[in-house]
């Protein structure tokens, strides 16, 4: 029997707690669980949520009651990311996730991944090139430089093709859409898309320029008679039971999320590392060393990437400091409880993998950039969940890994970033955890 109480956030008669969440929803969820505590109950307009900050209520949710806890697909009223992502493998529910996700598990099986290992390090020259022809000295933006990098890897391995002439395009229309989808699920008035308001219109016109580059991706592919062996030619050519291909728009949705979830998360874990590497020269001088005692200036093969001890723990601790997904959404499906605490069917449940990667009873200093915790075998189960966690965690953890240890490998050998801007980075959260107005650099050849 559920007894104890959920604390509730103070807020307005009307809005509840929207004006607060509007104004910064990142450091509304962190305020909130320094102010309430680890469950936290609060109210957007009309729609009741929880939040939660404490591994054991993960566990209890995403893992021993998934059932309950449900991603919110509703084809007849979408929101959120399946507004982009349709049905996808992020965004689907029952059988039909179940379904794909058994079809695409091989493609990012270990065994699979390193045969990518060739387009990756492709990928990483191409960026160390452009970055010489820059010359040294040369001043970019950190965040845009990894998002574009980690565009050519996904489409390059996945969809063996490149759309870096069209980089301009796909990141604005992300931006607009992934910012309107987090708008939908923080602000239950939003106006529906058939209303002509200036928002509704440019998401549309956002939606419209991605599925311009993900139907004209798949079309090329099905007028060649190619035998490749990515995950595009095996959505192409699986057949079901009955002998049936995948639906257009089946295709269509599990391209798009691939395309979106495999660079987005990807860029955010590069971009804030060398961030934090820039800020912790003793952490970088110990990362070098690594490198060049295992390296000698070589790219590594898979085998050498198991070495990179260090340059992992580099890794773990970035995503731990600034997970690249701040938060995992649920609907609760039914009336549920626990630890004695009560649910109501059909309010959300908001987890904060950030507030958990930075809660005290975990961390040692959580505020900290210490990549050593992680050399240790401390078990750390559902204090540290970058990924997610339960039935629904991420596809791509092994690929993102071996991505990013290569592709950080390669550039800290060649380069030094030096920040042109010395104050901290303010976090932004739309869907993903981003450096707000990106980070500015000088990048100097060493
Ligand atoms: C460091 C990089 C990455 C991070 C931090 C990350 C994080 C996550 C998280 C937290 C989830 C769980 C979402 C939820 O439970 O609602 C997830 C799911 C997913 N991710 Fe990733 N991801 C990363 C890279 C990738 C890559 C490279 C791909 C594809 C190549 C990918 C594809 C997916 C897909 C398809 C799902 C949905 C899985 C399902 O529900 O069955 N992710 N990711």
């Amino acid at each position: 029997m559920a007894t104890k109480t959920i604390p509730r956030v103070k807020g307005d008669f009307l809005l509840g707690n929207l004006r607060q969440y509007k104004a910064n929803p990142f450091q509304a969820l962190c305020n909130w669980q320094r102010d309430y505590g680890d469950l936290v109950s609060f109210r957007l307009a009309t729609r009741q949520l929880y939040l939660f900050s404490h591994p054991q209520l993960v566990e209890q949710a995403l893992v021993k009651q998934s059932h309950n806890f449900v991603k919110m697909y509703n084809p007849e009223k979408p929101k959120g990311l399946s507004l982009i992502l349709g049905q996808g493998l992020l965004t689907s529910q029952s059988d039909l996730w179940r379904r794909q996700r058994r079809l695409m598990q091989p493609v990012f099986q270990r065994a699979n991944l390193t045969s990518m290992l060739p387009q990756m390090v492709t990928a990483g020259n191409n960026l160390l090139h452009r970055w010489q022809q820059l010359g040294n000295g040369a001043q970019v933006n950190l965040a845009d430089e990894m998002m574009q990098l980690a565009l050519e890897v996904i489409t390059q391995t996945m969809f063996s093709t490149s759309v870096l002439d069209k980089i301009g395009e796909i990141a604005s229309a992300l931006d607009t859409g992934l910012k309107y989808a987090a708008k939908t699920i923080s602000n239950p008035l939003t106006p529906p898309l058939f209303i002509p308001t200036p928002a509704n219109r440019a998401f549309k016109q956002a939606t419209g320029v991605l599925d311009d580059i993900i139907y004209s991706m798949i079309n090329q592919r099905r007028s060649q008679s190619s035998n490749r062996r990515d995950l595009l030619s095996m959505l192409l050519n699986v057949r079901d039971d009955a002998g049936n291909p995948m639906s257009d728009q089946q295709i269509r949705d599990e391209v798009i999320t691939i395309f979106t979830a495999g660079h987005e998360t990807t860029a955010n874990v590069l971009t804030w590392t060398l961030y934090l590497l820039a800020r912790h020269p003793e952490v970088l001088a110990k990362l070098k060393t690594e490198l060049h005692d295992q390296l000698q200036g070589n790219i590594p093969d898979a085998k050498a990437l198991q070495q990179l001890v260090y340059t992992r723990a580099v890794l773990s601790e970035a995503m731990r400091i600034r997970p690249p997904a701040g938060i995992l959404i649920r609907k609760i499906s039914q009336d549920t409880e626990i630890d004695g605490y009560a649910f109501k069917a059909d309010s959300l449940a908001i987890f904060s993998i950030y507030n958990i990667h930075h809660h005290p009873d975990f961390w040692q200093q959580p505020e900290q950039f210490d990549p050593e915790r992680f050399l240790t075998a401390e078990k750390r189960k559902f204090a540290y969940i970058p990924f997610g966690t339960g039935e629904r965690v991420c596809i791509g953890n092994h690929f993102a890994l071996l991505e990013s240890q290569l592709l950080l490998s390669m550039i800290v050998q060649h380069y030094d970033v030096e920040l042109l801007n010395t104050d901290e980075v303010e976090i932004e959260m739309a869907v993903t955890v981003r450096p707000k107005g990106g980070i500015p650099v000088r990048l100097k050849r060493r």
